[in-house]
């Protein structure tokens, strides 16, 4: 059983130091990423003492949980990144990459640690703790006294070196840094070829599974931008989309010999028996021929039922260049750069429209019905699109639950069937498109 935990596809990448409108509005620089970001980084220990972040259980009439430390190490599959590249799994994958060991290369470290740079690691950093508080939270050598301070502000910790996790669109680029890659940190296919895991990532269901080690509260909206679920989902898709983008566009990274970097394509495309025999054209969006890699499309199936919703003119526009870029994977390489480089002007702008939308109950329901009509029509017939579709409607529910748009006494018939639902991406290969469909009639059902 999954419950809406064990759901996963695809994923992706970051935007180079670009300038980006964060959703507070104001046009920034992109905040470096932890790895880089020139600070000292001091290690757990640093964060892990009882009254500091460590205490057993969350500390009454404090702004903070301060038990981070203790959710992070007994509940947070971040804590055991460096452990998983001593077992037998990685052992094969250095093995066949021709690694000497994975747990001392960089090209694993990098996303299964904090890993910055030898000359910032203080004496008390250890690499062997995962993807650690730092990780995440930036380098803590400035900011880890003045944090404490009583008159601190969430702007002058920014100011010292701390990662704005809050915002929405900077933490999409964080995590998506690990779970697609960027420049300098990367899983291309032939690295899953050598045994790493496909990678699977929706923003807003992936905080929740994490799990959260911080409340939003009162308190929390008046110190920092508490997105909702929505506005959170939505910039994922898009900064996922981009992200692919970015990899099909780096020279470095896009091409791999005679063939793209496969790693923006759908992987189901290649990777399903020659005997299943389930080809079916979709009705919507990108009606490919059978017989075709496809682009990985899950997250733009996402982001058009949102674009369609926020602004039908951009819509037009991304259903367009979504279109010319699959065609443009059977014409040949340049025309492919090409629309990857028009739709990439696209999903750029929807990231900020999103981060300057104000998600409302309405809107949740338009997009609810949007995805679940989609799906019952055959839109999500590949894995990738049903595992997203399945994501999105868990955190959609979530969301307007949150904002009283569902009755009470829904609830357990909307859960069993989300459970179905779930059950129905479990195991992607075992999925079966029409099992996900009547998965879907249920849960239609249900909302009524
Ligand atoms: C771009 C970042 C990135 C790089 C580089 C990377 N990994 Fe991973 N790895 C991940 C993420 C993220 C996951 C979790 C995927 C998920 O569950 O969706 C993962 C999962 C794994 C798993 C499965 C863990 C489990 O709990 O079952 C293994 C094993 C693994 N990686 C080994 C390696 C090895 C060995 C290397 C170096 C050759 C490496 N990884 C390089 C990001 C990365
Ligand atoms: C994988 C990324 C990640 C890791 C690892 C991580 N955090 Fe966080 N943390 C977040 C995100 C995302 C938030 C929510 C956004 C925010 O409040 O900035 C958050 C919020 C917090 C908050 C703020 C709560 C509030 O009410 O303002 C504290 C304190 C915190 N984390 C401490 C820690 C500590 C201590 C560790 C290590 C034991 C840690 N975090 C590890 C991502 C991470
Ligand atoms: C420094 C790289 C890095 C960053 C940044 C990062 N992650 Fe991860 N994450 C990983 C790795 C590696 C794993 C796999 C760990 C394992 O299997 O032991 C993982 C696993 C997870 C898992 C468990 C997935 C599963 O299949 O059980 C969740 C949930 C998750 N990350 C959420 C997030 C979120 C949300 C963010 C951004 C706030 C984030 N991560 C940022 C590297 C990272
Ligand atoms: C265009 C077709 C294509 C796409 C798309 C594709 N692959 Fe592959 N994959 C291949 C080929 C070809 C091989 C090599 C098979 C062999 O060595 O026999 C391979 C090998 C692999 C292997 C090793 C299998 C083994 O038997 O050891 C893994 C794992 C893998 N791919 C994962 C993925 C993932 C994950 C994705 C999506 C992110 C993906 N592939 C996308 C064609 C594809």
């Amino acid at each position: 059983m999954l419950g809406r935990a064990r759901v996963l596809t695809l994923v992706l990448a970051t935007v180079a130091s670009v300038a980006f409108v964060s959703s507070s509005g104001s046009a920034q620089q992109a905040p470096k990423m932890p790895i880089a970001d020139g600070e000292l980084h001091l290690g757990v220990a640093s964060c892990a003492g009882s009254t500091c972040h460590g205490a057993a259980a969350p500390l009454p009439g404090s702004n903070v949980l301060q038990n981070e430390f203790v959710t992070w190490q007994q509940k947070d599959q971040h804590h055991k990144a460096y452990e998983v590249l001593l077992n037998d799994r990685s052992k094969r994958i250095a093995r066949n990459l021709g690694l000497e060991a994975a747990h001392t290369a960089d090209l694993c470290l990098d996303c299964h640690a904090d890993n910055p740079p030898k000359d910032k690691q203080y004496v008390t950093f250890q690499v062997t703790d995962g993807v650690s508080c730092e990780s995440c939270h930036g380098g803590a050598g400035r900011w880890i006294g003045s944090h404490i301070v009583p008159t601190a502000t969430h702007a002058n910790n920014i100011q010292n070196g701390l990662y704005p996790t809050d915002d929405p669109v900077a933490r999409a680029r964080l995590c998506l840094s690990c779970h697609f890659g960027d420049d300098t940190r990367f899983v291309s296919h032939r690295i899953m070829g050598a045994g790493h895991p496909r990678m699977s990532f929706e923003l807003d269901t992936f905080t929740a599974l994490q799990p959260a080690h911080f409340t939003v509260d009162r308190d929390y909206r008046q110190r920092k931008q508490a997105a909702n679920g929505i506005q959170t989902w939505a910039i994922g898709q898009a900064m996922s989309i981009n992200v692919i983008l970015d990899t099909m566009l780096d020279p470095k990274r896009g091409m791999d010999g005679l063939f793209p970097e496969l790693v923006a394509f759908d992987c189901h495309a290649c990777h399903s028996p020659m005997s299943a025999l389930e080809w079916a054209p979709r009705t919507g969006t990108a009606a490919l021929g059978p017989g075709t890699p496809r682009f990985n499309d899950a997250n733009l199936l996402m982001l058009q039922v949102i674009t369609d919703q926020v602004d039908p003119g951009l819509g037009r526009q991304l259903r367009d260049r979504t279109n010319a870029l699959h065609t443009a994977t059977r014409a040949d390489h340049s025309a492919m750069l090409g629309a990857a480089r028009a739709l990439k002007g696209v999903t750029a702008q929807l990231i900020n429209l999103f981060a300057q939308r104000d998600f409302k109950a309405e809107d949740m329901k338009v997009l609810l019905d949007g995805i679940v009509a989609n799906g019952l029509s055959g839109e999500y017939v590949d894995y990738a699109g049903a595992e997203q579709a399945s994501m999105a409607i868990g955190t959609i529910v979530t969301a307007m639950q949150n904002v009283g748009a569902l009755k009470k006494d829904q609830m357990d018939a909307i859960n069993t069937a989300l459970d179905k639902v779930f059950e129905a991406v479990d195991d992607d290969e075992k999925y079966r498109p029409q099992t996900f469909v009547a998965s879907l009639r249920g849960f239609q059902q249900s909302v009524r």
